[in-house]
């Protein structure tokens, strides 16, 4: 039996030990610190078209087969006792000003150039859709694909199936493996140097609301574009709604700011006014870890040595492909070639990654 070593307890590491242990192999998960990461503080979106820029087709192609891959992943999960909150309400992206409305009529024609019809929407249409949003949304695209989970669910679903499945989770590695898998988000390069310079991290900050019994609510993600600003809403079947994310690149500083904050909260009032009914529950900052192009780097840099990171905004979403990726390069399973080819680690330096 190949026993294996994953470094790291977030979204990317613990469904990767849970791909492997499914293919047979002893896996330990090692991690200091699981709360650190990026994985508690996402939104959970899993939006290859709403999130992603479309500039880059190997990546949305791969974000697309990515929500193809959540409803078994989900629902194999849930088989394990945890529900991870998949759901499958759809995406709207709207926005308000003249530049906005032309910014989605040009991310419509990107996607429409890459082979991905969305509906263009009216104001109206878009409150018909979600009639909590605020007379002031001036039009949007309807992206019912687009999907969403409730990441701090998913990750008790997957330390649940782990635990079931017998997986050790410690703080501190042992002595042998035979292969290790480096799924450490922003803190891979400190443990694998041949991907110094490639990841960094990204700070996000977000906003954790609650709707009280009578409060209007969402029923699907909203992604908006306020004054050329993108702003996120996610809302759970409890009640939750997650406002997201600020970007900057502030190295591994997770202070949560006011001017942040204040952002976040007055975008989200400008798309949801109910927003001031809602309970204030958290504010925290995750880093995303982001790779040089933007897409993840998932692949051997050894032997014996994979690494998983750089999935920069969307982890949750390719957790589902980047486990099977793992598990495959790991077994000596042939990998799924689009996949493969587009997190290949060797695309950066290949005198560096053998
Ligand atoms: N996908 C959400 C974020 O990165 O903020």
């Amino acid at each position: 039996m190949t026993r294996v070593l994953v470094v790291g307890a977030g979204v990317i590491g613990l469904s990767s030990a849970w791909a492997l242990t499914r293919a047979g192999a002893a896996v330990t998960v090692v991690d200091p610190d699981p709360e650190r990461g990026a994985s508690p503080i996402a939104a959970g979106m899993l939006a290859p078209i709403a999130e992603a820029h479309p500039t880059e087709p190997a990546l949305l192609a791969a974000g697309r087969r990515a929500v193809e891959a959540w409803p078994d992943f989900a629902s194999a999960l849930a088989a394990t006792g945890v529900d991870p909150g998949y759901r499958t309400t759809g995406t709207l992206v709207v926005g308000y000003t003249a530049s906005d409305l032309a910014a989605l009529d040009d991310l419509a024609a990107r996607l429409a150039g890459l082979g991905v019809d969305v509906e263009r929407l009216t104001g109206t249409a878009c409150r018909r859709a979600e009639p909590a949003l605020a007379p002031g949304v001036r039009g949007g695209l309807d992206v019912p694909t687009d999907h969403s989970v409730d990441n701090r669910a998913l990750l008790r679903a997957l330390r649940t199936a782990l635990g079931a499945a017998g997986v050790e989770m410690i703080a501190e590695a042992p002595a042998e493996a035979d292969v290790t898998v480096i799924a450490a988000g922003a803190w891979t390069p400190e443990l694998e140097p041949s991907l110094d310079g490639l990841v960094r991290p990204v700070r996000g900050e977000i906003v954790r609301l609650r709707a009280g019994r009578r409060t209007p609510v969402l029923s699907r993600t909203v992604r908006a574009l306020v004054d050329g600003r993108g702003v996120y809403l996610v809302p759970r079947a409890t009640g939750e709604l997650v406002v997201g994310a600020t970007q900057d690149e502030v190295g591994f500083d997770r202070t949560v700011t006011a001017g942040g904050v204040h952002r976040l909260l007055t975008d989200a009032r400008r798309v949801l006014p109910a927003v001031d009914e809602y309970a204030l529950v958290e504010t925290s900052a995750g880093l995303r870890p982001v790779s040089a192009d933007g897409a993840p780097i998932v692949g051997a840099v050894g032997p014996g040595r994979v690494v998983a990171t750089g999935h920069g905004r969307n982890g949750i979403l390719f957790a589902p492909l980047t486990a099977t990726l793992v598990a495959d390069l790991v077994t000596g399973t042939a990998p799924d070639p689009l996949v493969a080819a587009a997190f290949a680690p060797g695309r950066f330096t290949p005198a560096r990654i053998r």
